[in-house]
């Protein structure tokens, strides 16, 4: 695998203290990247820096325990403050735990870890990453053992069952937020894989014994193929997602390893994908769209981008009833969401940014109107400003 030279560029690897993750840093270090060394352990975060400015990086230590959401926004806060920019973003931190405690926020351990961080820290960055960023997502081949139900992440705050169970939702949710993440970024890209199995990592730490021990037994061993691998192998992936030049625009996609893969048929489901989206950012209290920068698309409702396409804000609801009747009539937010799936946050956010009712957005073709489903307050200034300049 050939890695192009990364000076210049700005990476941030989360868990990149131990397994996976600090390999590819290395790697990505090792071609002159500037690399934020993200984890917990700072003995072990101090040895992954030492070894990436040995293979000829820059790197720095960025301790973040991922079990508190104050942590994980605390971590987005000081790279936004110490960096220009960042040129790739590997979520790749994991747990797989039996202990069946709750994150500082209520959630379950695994699903906080796995899937509700990631989440956080790429909702807090993406307006600092550039225009041609990736985001790459370790997720795992345990997505293909998974059945999420939203319902019980709603009525949990994440998922029950045995820690195998609670971890293979969690890497489904990997991949679906992979396909979710695409949808929203562009020209940026996002991409997810499969690191291999491998023993060798610490990854295994907290498998309960006797199981332990063939895992030990397993990661004294090398390789054995098709059943497991190094964690150089591992490495080598992801780094080769964060960098290779022949991934270049590829965007929502899972990958076995190396190869492009196909995952899941559950990990291929957009509503799936797109509600999960939604709920997470209920449950964390953000606002489900993306903070919009460089790498962020402006995306219509079935995914595709609408830059630069002008809105004409005048006609009517799809009821017939005027935009300014329906407008006037609309009291509270409930009746705005009536509106062609127009929700309560964007409807004020439109109302906000200066339209003299909410219905304008289904307003012009009909085609054009579904690009603002899902817009967000900048967003939405941006529309008004281009109708207004065209
Ligand atoms: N090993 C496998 O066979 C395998 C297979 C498929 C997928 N994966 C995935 O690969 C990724 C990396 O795993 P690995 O095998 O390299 O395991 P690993 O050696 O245990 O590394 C895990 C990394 O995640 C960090 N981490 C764990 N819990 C954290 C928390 N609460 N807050 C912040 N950081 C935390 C660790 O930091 P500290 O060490 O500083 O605590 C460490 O840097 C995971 O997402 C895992 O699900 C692994």
């Amino acid at each position: 695998m050939e890695l192009p030279d990364l000076s210049g560029r700005t990476i941030l690897v989360t868990g990149a203290t131990s397994g996976v993750g600090r390999d590819g840093a290395v790697r990505l270090g090792g071609q002159g990247a500037r690399v934020l060394v993200h984890g917990r352990d700072h003995e072990r975060g101090a040895a992954t820096v030492d070894a990436i400015e040995d293979a000829g990086g820059v790197a720095t230590f960025y301790p973040a325990d991922f079990t508190d959401l104050d942590a994980v926004r605390g971590l987005a806060d000081t790279v936004r403050e110490e960096t220009d920019g960042l040129d790739v973003l590997c979520n790749n931190a994991g747990v797989y735990t039996t202990y069946r405690g709750r994150t500082e926020q209520g959630f379950g351990m695994i699903f906080g870890v796995n899937h509700v961080a990631p989440f956080v820290l790429t909702h807090g960055l993406a307006d600092h990453l550039t225009a041609d960023a990736r985001v790459v997502n370790t997720a795992s081949i345990a997505h293909r053992f998974a059945d999420l139900d939203l319902g019980m992440v709603r009525r949990k705050r994440g998922l029950t069952g045995p820690a195998f169970e609670r971890y293979c939702e969690s890497k489904l949710c990997n991949v679906l937020f992979t396909r979710e993440l695409a949808r929203r970024l562009g020209p940026a890209s996002t991409n997810c894989l499969h690191p291999g199995n491998i023993p060798g990592s610490n990854f295994a730490r907290e498998i309960p014994f006797p199981l332990s021990l063939g895992v030990d037994a397993l990661s004294a061993l090398p390789s054995i193929p098709g059943l497991t691998d190094t964690v150089a192998d591992g490495g080598q992936a992801l780094a080769r997602l964060a960098a290779a030049e022949d991934v270049a625009g590829v965007t929502g996609e899972y990958f076995d390893k190396q190869a492009l893969a196909d995952p899941a048929r559950s990990a291929k489901n957009d509503t799936l994908a797109r509600d999960l989206w939604d709920l997470t950012a209920e449950l964390v209290g953000i606002d489900p769209e993306l903070p919009s920068g460089p790498a962020t698309r402006e995306t219509n409702s079935d995914g595709r981008a609408s830059r630069g396409v002008r809105i004409d804000v005048t006609e009517v609801g799809s009821d017939g009833e005027s935009a300014d009747a329906t407008a006037e009539n609309g009291t509270d937010e409930a009746d705005l969401t009536t509106l062609d799936g127009v929700g309560p946050a964007t409807a004020e956010a439109l109302r906000a940014a200066g339209f003299d009712s909410v219905t304008a957005v289904r307003a012009a073709s009909a085609e054009e109107l579904t690009t603002t489903d899902g817009v967000g307050p900048a967003r939405a200034r941006r529309i008004k400003d281009s109708a207004e300049g065209a």
